[in-house]
Formats: C-alpha cells, structure tokens, sequence
C-alpha cells in the first residue's frame, strides 16, 4: 500500500498520526506534499516521506488522499491531470462531490473525518463515486476504518455529516471548556477542572455510545427531584442550550452545503 497524502495540515497529520498509531500504514507507506516547509518537518518528525512535488507524490502512489482546502482541490487535480489515471483518489475536503473529483481521470470516495482520528476516535463517513469500486471501498474501509466510526451513507447526506462529527469536535471544545471554565471560577485548580470536564465529557460520549437506552431517558434518571443535576439542567433549557447545539450543527451543514455548489 503506497498512500500519498496531499496537504499536511490539521486533518492531514492528525490522520497520518492516526494511521501510524494503529499500524493501519507504516511510516514507509506513507508520502506527504505541501506547499509549508515547517508543515513537511513536523510530517517528517512522525517517521513519513515527504516531498514539496504533488506530481512525485502522484506517481509514487496509488492513492491519493486529498487534505487540502476546499479551493484549492480543482486547482490540484488539473494540475496532476496527467498523473491521476487509475487513481484511487480519497477526498476530505468538505462541499467537493466525488464527481468532480472523477473528472480528473481517477476514481473518488469522498470521506468526511474528524480532528479525533489523531487518537483514533473519529467519526466518520463516507461515500462512494461513480467510478469507485468495491476494492477502492475496501481500501478506504482498511484504513480509516482502523480510526474509530466509519460509515458509509448516500453522498447527499455528506453536509448533515460535516455539520455533526466534522465540525463537531469544536463544538464540544467549547463545551468543555466552559465546564472547565466554571471548575476554576468555584476554585479548582485550573488543570485539574480541565482534566475533570474534558474526561466527564468522555465518559458521558462513552455511555452515550454503548448504552441502549435513550438519551432523554439517561438525563431523567440522573435528575433526581430536588437533587444537584436537576438544577443545573434548568439552566440549560432556561437558556436553550440544546437549542443552540442544534443551530451550531445545522450552520456548519448548511456551510458545507454552500461550498459544493
Ligand atoms: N480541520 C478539520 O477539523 C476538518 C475536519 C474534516 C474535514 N476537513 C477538511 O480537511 C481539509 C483540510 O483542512 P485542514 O483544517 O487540515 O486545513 P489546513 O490546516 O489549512 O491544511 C491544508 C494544508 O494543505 C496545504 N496546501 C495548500 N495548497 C497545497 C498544494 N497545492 N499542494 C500541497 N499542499 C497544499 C496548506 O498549505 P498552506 O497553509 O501553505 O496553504 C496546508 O498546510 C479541508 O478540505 C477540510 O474541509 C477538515
């Protein structure tokens, strides 16, 4: 397997880090372009190849991942025009539909990963172009799979998948850090509020997943009548924190929807 990894930015390295961490690729597997100096050195520090040449890049491997901006991939792709035929070409970058990606002569899956793929808890999904076959799929499946969640769905619901498990992470960084935020203003010591939310935040993501009961039971029965938890939950619908999770969710859809037209 030789995966050429195009722009070595935030996704671009926390999946080459993912990747390394659960051996789905040896570092030899793996060659990384940029156009940033400092981003091929901290690509390099991970044990990768690395190359400032895309087209180098795109003879040297069979697939291709795509992890550069949104605007910049129609420039990239007419630029390797030549070298994409027979492709595997795997796109991450939000709004960008396989078809165009196909009009450069190779195949696409588009995938539409998370920042958590670093420490191998993405989520993610996935979708298949016209071109793509099962093998390209099984490719994808071998090695994102190893990150964490990953699932296949109709390519029109890749927006509803940006705003959610895309964008997500921040959305919960924020929450986190308010929590943690909130800690410290009643006195703890700031790094332990940090560590206390951010694991509180995991734990009740881990419950969450594994737990077959529904999440509007889960928050009944922690609220016990005249208890602590309820208190704190009256605030949030007082002020309609669900409300603007769901809107923050919606934006980046709606966001994503816009950069594919
Ligand atoms: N960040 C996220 O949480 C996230 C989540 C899901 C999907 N995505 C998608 O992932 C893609 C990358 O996002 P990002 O946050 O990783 O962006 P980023 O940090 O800006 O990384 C992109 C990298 O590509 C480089 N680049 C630009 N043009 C290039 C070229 N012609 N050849 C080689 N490298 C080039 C950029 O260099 P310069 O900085 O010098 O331009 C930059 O280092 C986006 O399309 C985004 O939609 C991101």
């Amino acid at each position: 397997m030789k995966l050429g990894i195009i722009g070595a930015g935030n996704m671009g390295l926390s999946l080459v880090e993912g990747f390394l961490k659960t051996k789905a690729l040896k570092p030899g597997e793996i060659i990384v372009s940029d156009l940033d100096a400092k981003k091929l050195a901290q690509a390099e520090k991970l044990g990768v190849r690395t190359t400032r040449d895309n087209a180098e890049l795109a003879k040297k491997s069979g697939t291709i991942l795509i992890a550069v901006k949104p605007y910049a991939v129609e420039e990239i792709l007419a630029s390797l025009c030549g070298n994409l035929k027979n492709k595997l070409l795997i796109s991450i970058a939000a709004g960008i539909p396989t078809s165009l990606i196909e009009k450069s002569g190779g195949r696409a899956i588009r995938v539409m990963p998370n920042l958590c793929a670093k420490d191998a808890e993405m989520a993610a999904c996935y979708s298949l172009g016209k071109k793509a076959t099962k093998a390209d799929e099984k490719i994808a499946r071998d090695i994102f799979g190893s990150l964490g969640l990953f699932a296949k769905v109709d390519e029109k619901s890749m927006a509803a998948v940006t705003g959610l498990s895309g964008s997500g992470p921040a959305f919960f960084f924020l929450m986190i850090k308010a929590a943690a935020d909130a800690g410290e203003e009643l006195g703890l010591p700031k790094s332990l509020a940090r560590s206390l939310a951010a694991q509180t935040a995991k734990g009740a993501g881990e419950m969450a997943a594994k737990s077959s009961e529904g999440l509007e039971e889960m928050i009944r029965r922690v609220c016990t009548p005249k208890g602590t938890t309820i208190e704190g939950i009256k605030i949030l619908e007082k002020r309609k924190a669900a409300e603007a999770m769901k809107g923050a969710v919606k934006a980046a859809a709606k966001r994503a929807r816009e950069l594919s037209r």
